[in-house]
């Protein structure tokens, strides 16, 4: 599903190079809930970035869903982005000037799809996420919440296998959190979705299943939840701890 090998990049700012990626290696081969975690600058925005063909790597290689990302043209990586991943971000990405349910059927628009299957598919996804009764809403009209939701059920539009979010809640309460968390863990359950997200918040990776822990530009642990009891923030915290002591 999700194969990364020794993944490289760097920024030039001036005459400063900033190597924020120093050869990740991620692999993920079951569907379900992943978090990538790790402090502010260790690199998981621009891994995603990499992972969600938006950006390439220096060196290494990247293979998503069968399709190898570090060799794609430009517009293959467009109609890669746009048919066989979701991407959620922090700051929900919607367009002002079209409803709720424009926003859903938005990559299919922008692919010249206009067909029935997609509005209803739109409708369905909006009844999904809990939004039935919002489909003529404007994002204005919305709570941030419920924006975040309208993004997911776009993410979901071309029933992707894998979807890539980045710090999803990050502009959200306490509330609107958990139901974006707990949303997530249920689609990736229910529809067979490999979700992704990154996060530096334990208890938002107590959701998932796996964590990636990230430091310094690599991935330098995982951290699997328990089989059976609870995966709790506190845990995860102290695990993810003793993991970056022990790689520093
Ligand atoms: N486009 C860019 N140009 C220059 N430097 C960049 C660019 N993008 C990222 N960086 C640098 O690369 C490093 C990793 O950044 P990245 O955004 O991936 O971190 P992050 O783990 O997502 O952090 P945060 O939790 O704050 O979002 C940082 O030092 C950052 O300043
Ligand atoms: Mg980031």
């Amino acid at each position: 599903m999700i194969n990364a090998i020794g993944v490289h990049k760097s920024f030039a700012i001036g005459t400063r190079k900033v190597h924020a990626l120093r050869g990740v290696d991620l692999t993920i081969d079951t569907p379900g809930f992943y978090a990538i975690m790790g402090r502010s600058g260790s690199g998981k925005s621009t891994l995603l970035h990499m992972l969600s063909a938006m950006d390439r790597p220096d060196k290494g290689e990247i293979i998503v869903s069968g399709k190898a990302i570090h060799s794609m043209s430009e517009a293959q990586a467009t109609m890669f982005r746009r048919k066989d991943i979701g991407v959620i971000f922090q700051a929900f990405n919607l367009i002002p000037t079209m409803t709720a349910l424009e926003n859903v059927q938005l990559p299919g628009l922008l692919a010249g799809d206009q067909s029935k299957e997609l509005v209803n598919r739109s409708h369905e996804l909006l009844e999904l996420l809990g939004l039935g009764d919002r489909t003529t809403h404007r994002p204005e009209a919305l709570s941030g919440g419920e924006q975040q939701r309208v993004a997911i059920a776009r993410a979901l539009l071309y029933k992707p296998a894998v979807i890539f979010a980045d710090e999803p809640t990050g502009n959200l309460d306490t509330t609107a959190s958990e139901m974006v968390w707990a949303m997530l863990k249920q689609i990736a359950k229910e529809q067979e979705v490999t979700v992704v997200m990154v996060t530096h918040e334990p208890v938002a990776a107590s959701y998932c299943q796996r964590l990636f822990v990230m430091n310094d530009g690599q991935i330098v642990g995982t951290i699997d939840a328990p089989e059976e009891g609870a995966f709790d923030a506190g845990t995860i915290a102290t695990r993810t701890q003793h993991l970056l002591s022990a790689t520093q």
